[in-house]
């Protein structure tokens, strides 16, 4: 079927609109909303008590969902994680234990690493799962098991509602582990797949954010080298800001564990290279916030993104100044990957709309990469 944009500028910019939507779909996949529990077909498919450990490979957009989806899986459901992108994983022959269950995550199902790392663990004997939005894909039909997203057909090179979507898949599959490794009871399971179901909505929310940022990235597609920082699984989440940064504008972008900041990148900080913060009101907050503050002590620009803005540490002179805050809507910890996906890829399009760039068509990217 013929795919248009409608009233939409580019196709990214449709597709990060979509992703209510995209993600209310996938969790119909896996989530029962009556008994509000995880669907009892997904969990006849596997049983999580019997995995020892996950390893999750990938590529591009779809490594960092994995990368955010292992915090989860390690907090709550116990399961030890390995995430490695597909390319170093195929080749460097990983010592792997018996009970690990492969997880490959693709949007197309073809990318030629992600698919010869699954290949290379079947062939090890390991049980193997596919996490993909095209579901007739290579990996779809190799792996033991399929695990669809349904983002629908994604045109924009830059990924973003495969990506929620990915999110939306594993997210349930924590769920669905905590639960039959009996780390959550009931009640828990109940109030996980409702905290779920809720973040389509606040996805929407987050979409409302989009005249701020509008506003916001005049100055930022001024910038030559963006550096963005988070903590917890906000730090994948910033390495997929920066990822989708530099593909659509062409502005050199970095993303770093906040905590790294003093271990590097502030030698970086100046008037001329902004730092975007994602730093969601969770645990870590407090920590990520005097990040804030020794970067605009230095006379960096930050840009940061929160539901809290109450709570971002007052400052004084320039340093004020040089402090925007973009605010997101409240949500779970739980779900706040997916609800701050969203300015993360909206201040990535804009950027790359201020500065004229090709955003669904990136100079020298293709949408999957068959082909080593
Ligand atoms: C390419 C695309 C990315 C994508 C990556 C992995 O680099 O441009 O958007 O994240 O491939 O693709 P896959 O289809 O395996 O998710």
């Amino acid at each position: 079927a013929l795919v248009e944009k409608g009233s939409f500028r580019h196709f990214m910019e449709k597709e990060v609109h979509e992703q209510p939507e995209s993600c209310q779909r996938t969790f119909s996949a896996y989530l029962d909303p009556v008994a509000q529990s995880v669907r009892a077909d997904i969990k006849a498919g596997i049983d999580f008590s019997k995995i020892t450990r996950l390893q999750i490979i990938a590529c591009g957009t779809a490594y960092y969902a994995g990368s955010i989806a292992r915090y989860a899986f390690e907090k709550i459901a116990g399961l030890p994680v390995d995430v490695e992108v597909a390319s170093e994983f195929r080749y460097r022959t990983p010592a792997m234990t018996p009970g690990t269950l492969a997880i490959a995550v693709s949007q197309s199902g073809e990318t030629a690493d992600t698919l010869a790392a699954l290949r290379w663990c079947k062939d090890q004997g390991l049980m193997t799962a596919a996490v993909v939005n095209v579901h007739t894909s290579t990996m779809a039909r190799e792996a033991d098991l399929l695990w669809p997203t349904h983002a629908g057909p994604e045109i924009g090179v830059a990924s973003t509602k495969a990506f929620t979507a990915q999110l939306s898949a594993l997210l349930s599959l924590v769920v669905c582990a905590a639960a039959q490794r009996g780390r959550i009871t009931k009640a828990q399971e109940a109030h996980y797949v409702q905290t779920l179901l809720e973040s389509p909505g606040l996805i929407a929310e987050a979409l409302g954010m989009n005249a701020d940022i509008v506003r916001m990235t005049y100055e930022l597609s001024k910038a030559r080298d963006v550096i963005y920082l988070g903590r917890g699984d906000m730090y994948p989440l910033a390495l997929e800001g920066a990822l989708k940064l530099k593909e659509i504008s062409y502005i050199h972008a970095e993303g770093y564990a906040a905590g790294e900041l003093k271990h590097g990148p502030i030698a970086l900080i100046d008037e001329k290279t902004p730092v975007v913060v994602i730093a969601p009101d969770d645990d870590l907050f407090e920590k990520t916030a005097s990040n804030v503050q020794e970067v605009a002590a230095r006379g960096g620009r930050v840009i940061m993104i929160t539901n809290v803005p109450g709570k971002v540490p007052t400052l004084s002179g320039d340093a004020a100044k040089s402090l925007k805050v973009i605010k997101a809507p409240d949500c779970d910890p739980f779900i706040a990957a997916l609800v701050y996906s969203v300015p993360i890829q909206l201040l990535a399009y804009h950027t790359a709309v201020h500065k004229g760039t090709d955003v669904d068509q990136p100079r020298n990217l293709a949408k999957s990469v068959t082909v080593e």
